[in-house]
């Protein structure tokens, strides 16, 4: 199934992909990261409790584990959380997170829009076995794939494709580490009973605020809504169905 497509392949598969490249680096750089930074290391003290609520808000209200694994839990679009500070120090950590886009354009990675003490929460868990280090430089191009010029088939391989399947058929080689299955969409049965609205707002939204699995990024603050509704377009041709009339009749009103 993985190798016959061209969906974005996973880490585990394609250690030589930029996104998963510092993998060869890992056994060197704590020792060497330990001796040249050992001052500089993050430390911001993490209770056990804040690492618990920070763990459970990762692995029940955030979209994060639908793509990092962390503690063998979580999906393989992106590097594994629970080895991070081994490769990168907390200001990289800080500024991805934030920002992904702005660090790596082509970054598969959406911008989580979240309340302060929960990113704060997050950065802090996630940094606190790092090296402090210096906040990278700003990537120069900007939303290369936010320009409005790709096409929704190229939108969807890119973004959506690896947890939804090349072809709408929820069997992306992510899927399998979801605890909730992706929608299909290439089912005109589960389509056609959501309204274009109702799509429109589970990609810019997310899962979790419409009620479902909250390993369902939001893209609401990655991708415009001109793509977002060019996305909901291209859901409708691979499920070859329409909205509910209800729904149609609604929005026309
Ligand atoms: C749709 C998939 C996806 C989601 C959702 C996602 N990420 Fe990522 N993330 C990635 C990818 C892919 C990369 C690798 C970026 C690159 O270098 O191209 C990445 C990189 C990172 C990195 C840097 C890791 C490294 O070793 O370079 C951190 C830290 C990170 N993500 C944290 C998070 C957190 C925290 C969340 C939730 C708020 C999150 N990610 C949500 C896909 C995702
Ligand atoms: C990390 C995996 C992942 C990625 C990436 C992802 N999704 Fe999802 N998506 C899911 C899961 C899991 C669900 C099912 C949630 C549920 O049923 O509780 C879902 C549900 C949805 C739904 C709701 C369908 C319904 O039944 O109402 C839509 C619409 C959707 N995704 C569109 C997209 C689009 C468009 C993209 C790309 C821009 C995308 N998704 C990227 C995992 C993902």
């Amino acid at each position: 199934m993985i190798s016959a497509i061209h969906a974005p392949v996973l880490c585990s598969q394609r250690i030589a992909h930029s996104s998963c490249r510092s993998v060869h680096l890992r056994p060197m750089r704590p020792l060497l990261l330990a001796i040249l930074a050992g001052p500089l290391i993050a430390q911001t003290p993490v209770t056990p409790f804040q690492a618990e609520k920070a763990r459970t808000l990762l692995r029940t209200q955030l979209p994060c584990l639908g793509c990092h694994e962390l503690g063998g839990d979580g999906g393989r679009i992106g590097p594994s959380l629970t080895t991070v500070a081994d490769r990168r120090n907390a200001a990289y950590i800080r500024a991805i997170i934030e920002d992904p886009q702005r660090n790596v354009p082509a970054s598969a990675m959406p911008r989580t829009p979240m309340p302060v003490a929960t990113r704060e929460l997050v950065i802090r868990y996630l940094t606190r076995a790092a090296p402090a280090g210096v906040a990278p430089a700003a990537a120069t191009v900007r939303g290369v794939l936010s320009s409005g010029s790709s096409s929704s088939a190229v939108l969807y391989q890119r973004w959506c494709a690896a947890c939804h399947g090349q072809s709408g058929g929820g069997d992306g080689p992510n899927a399998k580490y979801l605890p909730v299955h992706p929608a299909v969409h290439s089912s005109a049965a589960q389509m056609s009973v959501r309204s274009d609205d109702a799509l429109y707002d589970a990609i810019a939204g997310g899962g979790l605020v419409m009620g479902k699995s909250a390993r369902m990024p939001a893209f609401g603050a990655t991708l415009t809504p001109t793509e977002i509704h060019a996305l909901v377009a291209y859901i409708r041709t691979l499920c070859k169905c329409t909205a509910p009339a209800w729904s149609v009749q609604e929005s026309r009103r």
